[in-house]
C-alpha cells in the first residue's frame, strides 16, 4: 500500500517535470499575424497598460485615491474605443473579449477608487485584473507580415555578439 503510493507520487513528479520542460522549450502561444502598424498600435497600448498600472501602484502606496482614479480612467473602455474598430476584424474574438473585460476592470477600479476610497479593495481588483494580462500573454504572440518575409534578418537582430 505504502509502496504503491510512493510509486504514484514519483510518477506524478516526473510527469509534471517533463511537462514544465516541454513548456519552456517550445513557444506554444497562438500566433497573431498583424501588419507593422497594427502591431505597433497593440504594443503601444500594452506599454500604456504597464505604465498606467505602475502609476496606480505608486498612487496606492501614497494613499492618494484621487490619483488612483485619475490613472485608472484612461485604461478603461475609452482606451479601447479609440482605435479598436480597425483591429476587431483581425484579432480573434477571445482576444478582443479578454481585452474589453480588462478595460472594464480599470473603469471599475477608477469608479470605486473615487467612491469607496479603499486601497485594499483597489489592490484586490488590480491583482484580479492582472490575471488577464497573464492569461493573454500565456496564450498569444504577435508576428508581423514584414517579419515573415525576413526571418534571417529578424534572427540576427536578436543575436548578441561576444567580445
Ligand atoms: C487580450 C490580450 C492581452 C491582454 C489582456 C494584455 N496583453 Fe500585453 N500583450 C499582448 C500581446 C499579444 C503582446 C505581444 C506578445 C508577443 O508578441 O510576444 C503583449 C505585449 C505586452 C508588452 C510588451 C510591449 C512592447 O512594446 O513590446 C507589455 C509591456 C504588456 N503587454 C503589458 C500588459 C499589461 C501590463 C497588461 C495588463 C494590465 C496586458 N499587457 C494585458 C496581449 C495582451
Amino acid at each position: 500500500m505504502q509502496k504503491n503510493r510512493m510509486i504514484i507520487a514519483c510518477l506524478l513528479v516526473s510527469i509534471s517535470t517533463a511537462t514544465a520542460t516541454l513548456a519552456a522549450d517550445k513557444d506554444n502561444r497562438q500566433t497573431l499575424t498583424l501588419s507593422e502598424a497594427q502591431r505597433s498600435h497593440v504594443l503601444e497600448e500594452m506599454r500604456a497598460l504597464l505604465s498606467g498600472t505602475r502609476d496606480i501602484l505608486a498612487a496606492l502606496a501614497a494613499d492618494d485615491m484621487a490619483s488612483v482614479s485619475r490613472y485608472a480612467r484612461p485604461l478603461g473602455l475609452g482606451m479601447a474605443h479609440k482605435a479598436e474598430d480597425h483591429l476587431k476584424s483581425v484579432l480573434p474574438k477571445e482576444f478582443m473579449q479578454l481585452g474589453m473585460s480588462l478595460h472594464q476592470d480599470f473603469d471599475q477600479i477608477a469608479a470605486d477608487a473615487e467612491s469607496k476610497k479603499d486601497p485594499k479593495l483597489t489592490l484586490r481588483q488590480l491583482s484580479d485584473a492582472m490575471t488577464k494580462c497573464v492569461a493573454c500573454h500565456d496564450a498569444y504572440q504577435i508576428q508581423t507580415t514584414s517579419l515573415l518575409s525576413q526571418p534571417v534578418q529578424a534572427k540576427e537582430q536578436g543575436h548578441h555578439h561576444q567580445h
